[in-house]
Order: C-alpha cells, then sequence, then structure tokens
C-alpha cells in the first residue's frame, strides 16, 4: 500500500496523513469513504452467523420502562432498560425485523467471510499487530447499543441503512450502574450526523458515542482495533519464558560457603540471589522476548480452528501454478530475526526471510515466487498447506 497516496476511505487524505492528525486522536467523519451499492453480506446470512456456535454474538433490546423517569416510583436500578444476551441464535429467538429497538452483534465476522475479510485489508496501514476484528451489528428501527464509549480505536462503516451518529468529547466516562451493558451515566453529545451507506466514522479510544438506527435494516460495520493491556502482556510473556526456562539444563542451588545458624528461620542471602540469576536466566537469550511477543501476538483467536489436511497430493504443482496465500484466519507477523504464524516462531535471514515477509506483509506469493524459493522454505510453506494455514491458489 502507497501510504502517502490519498485514499476515498480515509476522505481524501493519505494514511501517513490520517496517523499523523486522527489516529488516536481526534474523530473524522467521510462520506463515501466506501460506496455500498448493497451490503457484503446479507440480512440472512448475517442471522446464519449468528446461530452459529464458532461465532460470538450478542442481542441487545432496549424496552420501554415507563417508570424509569420518575425517581421515586422506581426501585429498579438505572439502566434496566437494557438488555442483553449471548449468542448463539436461532432465527426464531431473534425478535420480529418490525419490532423497534433491537440490535443484534456479531463479532469476527472476518473469520468466516472473504468479502469482510476484504473490507479488513483496507485497513493494513496500521499495523497487524493492532487489526483487530470487523463486528456486523444489524438494528431495526430505534436499535442501538446506547450511548457509551469504546477502549479500542474503531471505523464506523454504514453499510446499509442510515444510523444516526452522535459523539461528544466528555470526560465524565461514568457509567449506569445496574445496566448490563456499558452505558454512559450522562451523555453530552457535540455533534450529530445521519450516515448513509458508504459513510464512515473513525472514533479513537475512550471518545463517547451513541449510533441509533433510524431505518429498518440498519448495518454497521465496525473495524476494531486491539491493544495489549501491559499486565497482560507481561504474563502472557512470563509464560513463555517460562516454558522456555523447563528445557534449560538442571542447576541446583549451592552452598559451600553457608555458615552455621542461629536464627534457622531467615532465608539465605545467596538464595535471594540464586533467585535473582534464575529470572536473568530466563531473559540471557536476547531474543527471548522478541520470541515470545511475536508468537503471543500470532495466537489465533480462541474460536479459530484449522482444518488440517491429511494428504498433500498435488499441493506442490498447483503451487508451483498459482503461488499461495495465507488462509483468512492466519495471523502471520515479522521482526528482523523471527518470522511467527499463529503462535510459532522461525528464526530466518537472507532471501528466506525475504520470502516470508513479503507473505505475511502481501499475505500470498506469486507461483514465479514460489518457484524460485528455497527448497526449505517450499517445505515450511507445504507444512502450513497441510495444516490448513496457507492456501494453494488454482490460478495467479
Ligand atoms: C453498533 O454498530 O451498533 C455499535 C458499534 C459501536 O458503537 O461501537
Ligand atoms: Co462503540
Amino acid at each position: 500500500m502507497d501510504i502517502t497516496q490519498a485514499l476515498p476511505l480515509l476522505g481524501g487524505i493519505s494514511p501517513e496523513r490520517f496517523m499523523k492528525q486522527y489516529w488516536q486522536k481526534k474523530p473524522l467523519l467521510i462520506r463515501q469513504a466506501i460506496p455500498q451499492k448493497q451490503p457484503l453480506l446479507d440480512r440472512a446470512a448475517l442471522f446464519d452467523l449468528a446461530a452459529s456456535e464458532e461465532v460470538e454474538s450478542r442481542l441487545i433490546e432496549q424496552k420501554a420502562t415507563p417508570g424509569a423517569k420518575a425517581k421515586s416510583a422506581s426501585k429498579k436500578p438505572k439502566g434496566s432498560a437494557w438488555r442483553m444476551r449471548h449468542g448463539p441464535f436461532e432465527r426464531r429467538a431473534l425478535p420480529a425485523l418490525k419490532q423497534p429497538g433491537w440490535t443484534l452483534l456479531v463479532q469476527g465476522v472476518n473469520l468466516h467471510v472473504d468479502a469482510v475479510d476484504a473490507l479488513m485489508q483496507q485497513f493494513r496501514f496500521v499495523p497487524d499487530a493492532r487489526l483487530d476484528d470487523v463486528m456486523i451489528s444489524y438494528a431495526s428501527e430505534g436499535g442501538g447499543v446506547g450511548p457509551h464509549f469504546d477502549s479500542y480505536d474503531v471505523f464506523l462503516l454504514q453499510a446499509h441503512g442510515q444510523r444516526r451518529w452522535q459523539i461528544g468529547a466528555q470526560k465524565d466516562l461514568s457509567l449506569q450502574e445496574g445496566a448490563p451493558l456499558k452505558i454512559l451515566a450522562s451523555f453530552e453529545p457535540e455533534q450529530t450526523w445521519v450516515l448513509e451507506p458508504g459513510d464512515m466514522l473513525y472514533l479513537p479510544p475512550r471518545y463517547a458515542h451513541d449510533g441509533v438506527a433510524v431505518s429498518a435494516d440498519c448495518m454497521t460495520y465496525s473495524v476494531g482495533f486491539r491493544a495489549p493491556k501491559q499486565a497482560e502482556l507481561g504474563q502472557e510473556i512470563l509464560q513463555r519464558l517460562a516454558e522456555d526456562l523447563s528445557d534449560a539444563p538442571e542447576l541446583l542451588y549451592k552452598d559451600r560457603g553457608q555458615s552455621a545458624v542461629s536464627e534457622p528461620a531467615r532465608l539465605p542471602e545467596g538464595l535471594t540471589a540464586f533467585a535473582k540469576q534464575a529470572l536473568q536466566a530466563a531473559l540471557k537469550d536476547p531474543l527471548a522476548l522478541a520470541r515470545s511477543l511475536g508468537e503471543y501476538l500470532t495466537e489465533p483467536k480462541a474460536q479459530v480452528w484449522f482444518d488440517e489436511l491429511d494428504d498433500d497430493h498435488g499441493l506442490v504443482q498447483i503451487a508451483e501454478m498459482g503461488g499461495v496465500e495465507l488462509d483468512r484466519r492466519s495471523r502471520m507477523m515479522f521482526d528482523d530475526r523471527h518470522i511467527f504464524i499463529n503462535g510459532e516462531s522461525y528464526l530466518a535471514a537472507g532471501r528466506d526471510a525475504r520470502l516470508m515477509r513479503q507473505l505475511a506483509n502481501d499475505r500470498a506469493i506469486s507461483d514465479k515466487d514460489w518457484r524460485a524459493a528455497s527448497e526449505g522454505a517450499r517445505e515450511l510453506m507445504l507444512d502450513w498447506c497441510m495444516s490448513g494455514w496457507l492456501r494453494v491458489r488454482a490460478q495467479p
């Protein structure tokens, strides 16, 4: 991707400028970012996904509670008007299309639908390590998830019908008590827009917003991002380093210099020093940290299972004709020394590393590049094909 080229996707500015001026800083409304002749997947296909065990979905309904506003009349906690249920949902478990005020949220649609995966690829001016998934919401008229803020950046693309967005830069992000989902206790909108199909709104993290469907059949695609939490990342890395240590040679604590003690319960200083050395040993390998980080960041999503092939018959010939491409659910990244794919790491250098980086960046390599690859690289890619991580392309 040419990051200096102005894109309609970003309202005529380049990815480079977008990242400098807007990313994590301020909202951007883009009219006709991705003109939508028709949604990438129709209502029936979305409902089918919501019925699947493998897909995370939620149903949010806003019930009119007549007494809720009158303080004294209501013993109910504030926010009791909202109801949330988790999927999967059979079609008959969803409210009638004509019933106003409900929303179905379907997470990770890019993992299941090529066209939605392709949509997400348009946002790869942001590092893959930060891209999360595409969630699709379906709302009946008046439906929405209430005024809230998200912890992550999001692009909200209107795919079908109209949605009215209100947004505000409020500092007070306190939430209603007792609501089954995050609803701002007091929302102070500053700007309002109605988004038509093709329009898109970018919001940085923690920006208050409320989107209400102003038509029936309202579909919105949220291109979402992920940002590791520091403590969680620390835990993940330490856990992996600990696993590495289990392969280390056994080294026993020795205390030849230990003198006789009159306070037997006191920890020996030498033992504290020995524990410190144990931790230093875990980080001694200068690549250990990068390796653990890359493995963690490329771990496939929880619901992802790859279908392994049991016969490689013909794969090589087909790859020679069409090259290979990553399965849409595969995560592949690299750093200066490693290639990471689906939670595994490989040291790579020279020509092989260049090829693997190309595969990670373009998510495919051509038949020509396949033919020019080293035997080792081809064998590895064949293994990945067998694991279902990579697919051969019948034609380029
Ligand atoms: C929606 O699409 O209804 C909600 C998306 C959001 O507010 O983040
Ligand atoms: Co939101």
